[in-house]
């Protein structure tokens, strides 16, 4: 058993945030690998209380997870904190067991809306947004980040400036990717500030970026609480229980991995173009390339079957 703040969790492994992958069919797969907490996407304040149809098929929640929002207006979090209090419009609300705040998305069109990693500028503001979600919510609170909008900007330390306002505002945990917005997904992930924020604050801190294997998990776990992984576990999910000392044939595990999302995606309804998605990532670095070109060019998902079926067949 781990804690971070007020959040009990089994294991220090979990599923990053990550939008189109983070739906209920996928995020069940990585707990039966052993996966202790998963998040939603990010999702957009403003479009949670507007109660959207769209935003009512994002939350088909079915198991527990943290909400992830992005915002920058602490009566739009306020708002939405409420929402998921008195469990209005929205259906398994009750699955939702934390609420993390977004400070770390780099895409132009987030941070054109001044929202994500942009805020990272605007401390003061960042601050009033934490301690509303202290105020008014009763679940745990967090935020992900990143280390600052670009490498001039990391010099000033942002990251760890939010960081001691979490702390100070009350929040549960923090989790930091090592990149800077600018980044993106360039470059290698830098630990050395992660290891300054865990000297420097009291906070729980889920360190994340680039973990891969064991090495890379422990190397983390030597000062953070926990770890949150992304772009691997969307390729092979099982990650988390080799985390946890199981050996697997990954080709092999891949396809079971496969079998049992397609599972999930009958059960909960999933639709096509997630389907798709999951299946191309799941099918990355395996010998099948012709049926990755084949997936492609699908249309429907008796046309992903198809090609499944082809490949379990062989
Ligand atoms: C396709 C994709 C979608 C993502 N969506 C989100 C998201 O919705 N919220 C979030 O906080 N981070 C998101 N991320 C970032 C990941 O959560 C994670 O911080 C990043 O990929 C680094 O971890 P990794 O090296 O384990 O992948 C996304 C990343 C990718 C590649």
């Amino acid at each position: 058993m781990i804690k971070l703040g007020r959040l009990e969790l089994k294991n220090p492994y979990l599923f990053a945030p990550m939008s189109m992958f983070s739906d209920v069919g996928f995020r069940l797969v990585c707990e039966s690998y052993g996966a202790s907490y998963s998040f939603t996407e990010q999702l957009y304040a403003s479009e949670f209380i507007a109660k959207t149809d769209r935003m009512k098929r994002k939350l088909d929640l079915h198991s527990p997870c943290g909400i992830q929002f992005l915002s920058n207006s602490p009566e739009e979090l306020k708002t939405a904190i409420e929402i998921i209090k008195n469990h209005e419009f929205y259906q398994g609300l009750h699955h939702i067991k934390s609420i993390d705040l977004n400070l770390a998305c780099p895409m132009k069109k987030t941070r054109e809306q001044n929202l994500g990693s942009e805020l990272l500028k605007q401390a003061p503001l960042v601050e009033k947004l934490f301690l509303t979600m202290k105020k008014n919510s009763h679940l745990p609170v967090s935020a992900k980040l990143r280390l600052g909008v670009n490498a001039a900007h990391m010099k000033s330390k942002p990251y760890l400036r939010i960081a001691k306002l979490a702390e100070s505002s009350g929040l549960d945990f923090i989790t930091i990717h090592g990149r800077t917005s600018a980044q993106l997904y360039e470059g290698k992930s830098d630990i050395e500030p992660l290891k300054e924020v865990a000297k420097e604050t009291k906070i729980a801190l889920i360190g994340n970026g680039d973990v891969t294997d064991v090495a890379s998990a422990n190397k983390l776990l030597e000062f953070c609480d926990a770890i949150m992984i992304g772009r691997h576990a969307v390729k092979e999910p099982f990650i988390f229980s080799q985390l946890q000392g199981k050996t697997f044939d990954v080709e092999t595990e891949k396809f079971k991995a496969i079998k049992q999302y397609l599972n999930y995606s009958d059960k909960f309804n999933i639709g096509f173009q997630l389907m798709k998605v999951h299946v191309q990532s799941l099918l990355k670095n395996t010998s099948y390339t012709q049926e990755m070109m084949d997936l492609t060019h699908t249309k429907t998902k008796n046309d992903i079957l198809q090609i499944v079926n082809r490949i379990l067949k062989s």
